[in-house]
């Protein structure tokens, strides 16, 4: 037909992308409950990162709360698939509240070995974000004291226990994973002996979204992630770009982008994090449509099919 005028775009579409089998049994767990207990289920902390599933929920009749004292007596609650201290099932058992734990099986994974480190008498490292609210789950399943946090290699090199102190380390799920291998290896030249899993515990979402940016970055000249300013893994597809050499930006919603970042831009990347539902990929795909004639392809790096068990509250 007729040209449309609009300058052609070049977008590059990283597969996979967006929600991990963590995010999608999370926000079932939420909706299953509504479904069974009617609204209000209560929810502690955002049950993923990403404010469009949270306010889509909220519409359905789940309310947000940040710590359980804001949780009425005799409701029902969803932990949040980020996992919590020991303390907070506690507290609900303690209040007879009704729980559901949507904490990702991957990340309750980490919370058993690090029960079965302290067990076996080691100190735990941990390798992670302060303040992430996946930390201080993890944290919170050991006793205060037995496990310490490292940021960076330079953490690493501050720690004072000797190279006979009985040690293990474990990780986040949402790290960077070229980083995570640097902290790693600092922890085995300085303590031979540390003990740790097998692989890594970032998780494959993780590390096949920024393996997926890494096949997309290279040929792009700006590179847009959606995802919240809060969700590590998103925070991480930003740098893995960046430190190719590619501009690279983070949007929650089409209707952040501004129109002027395109210029001079005749090829655009395109990814989601884990938690950001794929229809604001498409809305941000509509919104670059109206001043560009896009040209869209898909690079598919790896192949998911991790699927989840929901709680069995929720199956009988
Ligand atoms: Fe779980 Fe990884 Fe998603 S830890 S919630 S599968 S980002």
């Amino acid at each position: 037909g007729e040209p449309s005028g609009k300058p052609a775009l070049t977008l590059l579409v990283a597969a996979p992308r967006g929600f991990c089998a963590g995010v999608d049994r999370a926000i079932e767990i939420v909706e299953r409950s509504l479904e069974r207990y009617g609204a209000p289920v209560y929810v502690r902390h955002e049950i993923v990162h990403n404010r469009y599933v949270v306010d889509g929920l909220k519409a359905k009749g789940a309310i947000f709360v940040e710590e359980l004292d804001e949780v009425p007596d005799g409701a029902s609650v969803v932990f949040s698939a980020h996992g919590v201290p020991k303390s907070v099932p506690h507290e609900a058992d303690r209040r007879k509240l009704d729980y559901l734990d949507a904490t990702c099986p991957l990340v309750s994974k980490v919370h058993r070995q690090a029960e079965r480190q302290i067990e076996a008498g080691r100190h735990i490292v941990f390798i992670g974000h302060q303040g992430h609210p996946e930390v201080i789950g993890t944290m919170g399943q050991v006793p205060d004291g037995t496990m310490t946090l490292v940021e960076t290699a330079e953490d690493v090199a501050a720690l004072s226990f000797t190279a006979e102190d009985p040690l293990a380390f474990l990780t986040q799920t949402t790290l960077s994973v070229d980083d995570t291998h640097a902290i790693v290896e600092a922890l085995r030249i300085k303590y031979p002996h540390i003990v740790g899993p097998k692989a890594e515990d970032i998780c494959y979402a993780t590390s096949n979204r920024q393996a997926a940016v890494k096949q997309i970055a290279p040929g792009s000249d700006l590179v847009l992630v959606i995802g919240a300013p809060n969700s590590s893994n998103s925070l991480r597809l930003v740098e893995v770009a960046e430190r190719l050499g590619t501009d690279a930006r983070l949007i929650q919603r089409a209707s952040e982008i501004d129109p002027t970042w395109l210029d001079g831009v005749g090829t655009l990347g395109l990814t989601a994090g884990a938690s950001a539902p794929e229809k604001l990929v498409r809305e941000v795909v509509d919104r670059i449509s109206e001043w560009r004639e896009v040209e869209e392809h898909t690079f598919v790096s790896a192949q998911e099919k991790m699927v989840f068990k929901l709680p069995r509250q929720l199956t009988d």
